[in-house]
């Protein structure tokens, strides 16, 4: 089977009621990164960060997956398909895609303040100061963090190197080290990038830009890898 190597983002997600960052009106318009999503803001004020990511949390445990995420799950029929997604929320898992790595994290989870390896499922959307990790240190959300290190960066470049097709979906490619993974593709092989503006990136021969949303986007690429 061919590999299908996917990079996805917000905008995947936008047709389940999920706010990009960076469209007009997105998350980034109503908060500023610096005080929700580095490491220093935590230092400062762990009470608005936790909000912040507890908002996100229950928005998120409201919707459902869309015909893009399930698209994605049928192409395993025809591909061995492994989606990296820049996204926090779990619509992937939840319309059933069996490979999924998450460059940045993973909003249903907690992790130790003390040992990062120590990672938790959430049983509620909820994370308080005062919960606290086996160590006895505070969780905070288990999300990569601007300034952070990208811990699953070397997997993601590993797989996408492995593409025989890549497929980006929903993105800015605003947001680095994630962007740069459209340089790993190997030489050639073919790029398709659904989104409905273009993202910020100069298009090659080898790139089929299908200015769609994501749903009807996905419909089109099917029609272009496979015989349906
Ligand atoms: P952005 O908000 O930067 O980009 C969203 C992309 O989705 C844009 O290119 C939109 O044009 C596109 N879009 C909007 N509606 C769409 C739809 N219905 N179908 C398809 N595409 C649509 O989001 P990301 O690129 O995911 O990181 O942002 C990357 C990272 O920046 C996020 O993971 C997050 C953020 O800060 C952290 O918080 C660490």
């Amino acid at each position: 089977m061919k590999k299908l190597v996917v990079l996805s983002g917000a905008g995947i997600s936008a047709e389940s009621g999920i706010s990009t960052f960076r469209d007009n009106g997105g998350l980034w318009d109503n908060f500023r990164i610096e005080d929700v999503a580095t490491p220093e803001a935590w230092q400062r004020n762990q009470e608005l960060v936790l909000d912040f990511y507890n908002q996100r949390r229950k928005q998120a445990a409201t919707v459902k997956p869309n015909a893009a995420h399930y698209a994605l799950v049928e192409l395993e029929k025809d591909f061995d398909v492994t989606i990296i997604t820049q996204n926090v929320d779990n619509l992937h898992e939840i319309a059933g895609s069996s490979n999924v790595i998450h460059l940045h994290g993973e909003l249903f989870k907690s992790r130790s303040t003390k040992n990062p390896d120590l990672v938790y499922e959430m049983s509620s959307w909820e994370l308080k100061t005062g919960d606290l990790c086996e160590l006895g240190s505070q969780l905070r959300p288990h999300i990569v963090w601007f300034g952070e290190e990208v811990p699953m960066m070397e997997i993601a470049m590993e797989v996408t190197e492995e593409a025989d097709i890549f497929v980006v979906v929903g993105t800015s490619l605003a947001v680095y080290p994630a962007a740069g993974l459209v340089h790993y593709v190997g030489a050639g092989k073919p790029i398709y990038i659904i989104d409905p503006a273009k993202p910020d990136i100069s298009l090659k021969s080898n790139m089929t830009f299908i200015q769609e949303k994501a749903t009807t986007g996905m419909e089109i690429l099917i029609k272009n890898i496979t015989n349906k």
